[in-house]
């Protein structure tokens, strides 16, 4: 059947094209690619804890649930909070459930930009931020984190803060470098910030995916940041299961009333299954997420001492899925060239850096995402190591 031309829409995202995550998997499908690039996880989740949801939907917990969540499990994460962060939140007004992490992320954004607002992010960037910030016809600052250690320079971000400065987004830990903020990092963070009206989007999905002894900091430890902040988590990645999309919001309670004021026009309410059984899963002690930082260190360690035999060469960090390699000794190509190149011939998916950059830098830097079994990593590393650089 023959369509009729369907009117011209407004062009909101004039600049945004499909994001690199979805071009390296469709390519990586297509040339039967290893895929190293989205960072998911392909070993099997909790089985008790999918046994808690088939339990939940035998119950019939299929109805909607309260608009802020279902509150045992909002009640749950106020106790995981206080002890990995010291830190009392309300359940009742300060925690609210939210179909992913981004969608938190998304919504404090909604809450805070109006048209003309500066937000500063760091480059390199997740690639939601600037796209949101838009929407809101908000002006996104980027800052650059100095390669190749991805440092924040503090005395920047002081010079760029301007009248009209409304946020300010960190991820940490951070994709794609794996870097984590110190303390140091936040004392000066907060040194800065304190006394203005400057709020944070504090974007910390991989709050328990920290290796090498290290500790993550979350804004949740410190009174003056948290106080105008919004604070994102997401279950998908603590518990393997990024593809069910339930996270949650955590900030002080005039910020979650602006938040739940979007938030119950949006998606309303979280799938009630999910959060049923997650909450019984941490009621009932299930700490699991506890190991998964030895688990994690465990693949990336692998990977590293696989890829040692390669001319990539490892950029160290201490979190998230990833780790980035350079390929700067061995290739002259632009990373996104070599990253196509390698799905193609090696059939290897990963992430060219240079796609977090609002301008692309490339300084030939390639993100690898380790969150695998041991045979796909195995059986990547071999195809990079007979590759014909
Ligand atoms: C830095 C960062 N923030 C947020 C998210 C989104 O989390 P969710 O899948 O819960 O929406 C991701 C997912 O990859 C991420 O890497």
């Amino acid at each position: 059947m023959g369509h009729e031309a369907s009117p011209l829409l407004p062009e909101k995202l004039p600049k945004v094209d499909t994001t690199i995550f979805t071009v390296m998997s469709v390519m990586a499908a297509k040339y039967d690619a290893i895929n190293l690039g989205q960072g998911f996880p392909d070993y099997p989740m909790s089985a008790k804890l999918i046994n808690r949801v088939k339990k939940a939907l035998d119950a019939g917990h299929n109805q909607y649930l309260p608009m802020a969540g279902y509150f045992p499990l909002r009640n749950e994460i106020a106790n995981k909070v206080a002890d990995a962060y010291q830190a009392t939140c309300d359940p009742h007004t300060e925690i609210t459930i939210t179909p992913g992490g981004s969608y938190a992320i998304f919504t404090a954004i909604s809450v805070l930009v109006e048209p003309g607002d500066e937000v500063i992010i760091f480059d390199p960037a997740y690639d939601l931020y600037e796209p949101a910030i838009t929407l809101h016809q908000g002006k996104t600052i980027r800052i650059q984190c100095a390669f190749p250690a991805y440092q924040i320079d503090w005395s920047q971000v002081k010079q760029a803060i301007t009248a009209n400065t409304k946020a300010i987004i960190i991820n940490n830990p951070h994709n794609p470098t794996g870097q984590l903020l110190s303390t140091d990092d936040l004392e000066k963070f907060e040194a800065i910030t304190n006394n203005t009206n400057i709020s944070i989007i504090s974007d910390e999905v991989y709050e328990h995916l920290v290796y090498d002894g290290k500790c993550h900091h979350s804004i949740l430890e410190r009174p003056h940041l948290y106080s105008r902040a919004f604070v994102c988590f997401s279950f998908g990645k603590t518990f393997n299961c990024t593809g069910w999309k339930v996270g949650y919001c955590i900030a002080p309670e005039s910020y979650t009333a602006a938040f739940r004021k979007i938030h119950q026009f949006n998606a309303f309410c979280v799938n009630s299954p999910m959060q049923v059984a997650l909450a019984e899963h941490l009621a009932d002690g299930n700490d699991e997420y506890q190991q998964l930082s030895d688990l994690l260190q465990e693949k990336r360690d692998y990977l590293r001492n696989q890829l040692s035999q390669t001319p990539l060469k490892c950029l160290p960090s201490h979190s998230t899925y990833f780790e980035l390699y350079s390929f700067q000794r061995v290739s002259t190509a632009t990373e996104i060239a070599l990253a196509e190149r390698l799905v193609k011939e090696c059939g290897v998916a990963v992430i060219p850096v240079s796609e977090f950059y609002k301008n692309p830098v490339d300084n030939k830097v390639l993100r690898f995402c380790f969150a695998k079994q041991t045979t796909t990593l195995s059986e990547a590393a071999n195809r990079l190591k007979q590759f014909k650089w």
